[in-house]
């Protein structure tokens, strides 16, 4: 177990990634809190956890709200006592164009996958620097790196993500607090197939596509959730402000 007695929020834990990595990180030992605008899937995701003998718990947020982050780690710290682990996962995307895409979706995307990070880390890295540290995951994107084609906002905001947690190594990491991404291919979630209806494309073709990469197939989630939890672990305490590629070799 390489996680007892730590204390974690993912944010979007109900959804692909974020429920592979809410029960990953259960099953090393930590204590869960599911975060997500789906509280009836947030439900089940600590349902599982529990039954599986871990601790968990289920908070109703929209991530891009400042209240409901607020609430979030007050919930929590009433709860568990101390947050040592945040993986910051919720994600939307718009598959539209700068010419395609509306200023308020724009500002949708920038809300939930942007500023949802600058406000966990405003409320959360106090609790950490008291404690002596912790350790922040946030979820950017291949498309963060290298760019992809009809997804803007995305691409923008993801972009944004990879290069707000090496600024955010740099501000913290004094304070013991490392900051890492995590940068996924294609993964077997619903976005996949949220991306397929966007672009009103046949889902299995879409996701057959999304296999054209050195390693001929998309990834799982639970393969991105092992990179969180060692990020979330002290096997990985002198990684800080990195961006972790796991993505099959698609970026090659
Ligand atoms: P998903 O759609 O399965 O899960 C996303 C979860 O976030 C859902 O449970 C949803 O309810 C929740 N969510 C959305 N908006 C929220 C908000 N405002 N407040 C709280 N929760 C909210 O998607 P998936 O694939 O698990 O995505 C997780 C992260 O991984 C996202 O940041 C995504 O951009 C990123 N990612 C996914 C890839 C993929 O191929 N699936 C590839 C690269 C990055």
């Amino acid at each position: 177990m390489r996680l007892t007695n730590k204390k974690a929020i993912v944010t979007g834990g109900a959804g692909g990634i974020g429920r592979a990595s809410s029960l990953a990180l259960a099953a090393e030992g930590a204590s869960v809190a599911v975060v997500d605008l789906n509280i009836e899937a947030a439900e089940g995701v600590a349902a599982e956890i529990r039954e599986a003998g871990g601790v968990a718990l289920a908070v109703a947020a929209d991530v891009s709200d400042e209240q409901d982050i607020e609430r979030v780690v007050a919930t929590v710290l009433a709860e568990f006592g101390g947050v040592d682990v945040v993986f910051n996962n919720a994600g939307i995307i718009r598959r539209t164009t700068a010419v395609e895409t509306t200023v308020e979706e724009w500002d949708r995307v920038f809300g939930v996958n942007v500023r949802s990070i600058f406000l966990m880390c405003k409320h959360v890295v106090p609790v950490m620097e008291s404690a002596g540290g912790g350790s922040i995951i946030n979820t950017g994107s291949g498309w963060g790196l290298k760019g992809g084609g009809r997804a803007l906002s995305y691409c923008a905001s993801k972009g944004a993500v990879v290069n707000m947690t090496r600024a955010l190594a740099i501000d913290h990491g004094p304070a013991g607090i490392r900051v890492n991404s995590v940068n996924p291919g294609d993964v077997n979630t619903g976005m996949l197939r949220d991306e397929a209806r966007q672009l009103a494309q046949d889902t299995s073709s879409f996701l057959a596509e999304a296999a054209d990469r050195p390693l001929r197939r998309m990834g799982e989630p639970e393969e991105v959730a092992q990179a969180v939890v060692w990020l979330a672990s002290d096997e990985s305490s002198y990684v800080t402000g990195s961006a972790m590629v796991v993505d099959g070799g698609g970026i090659a």
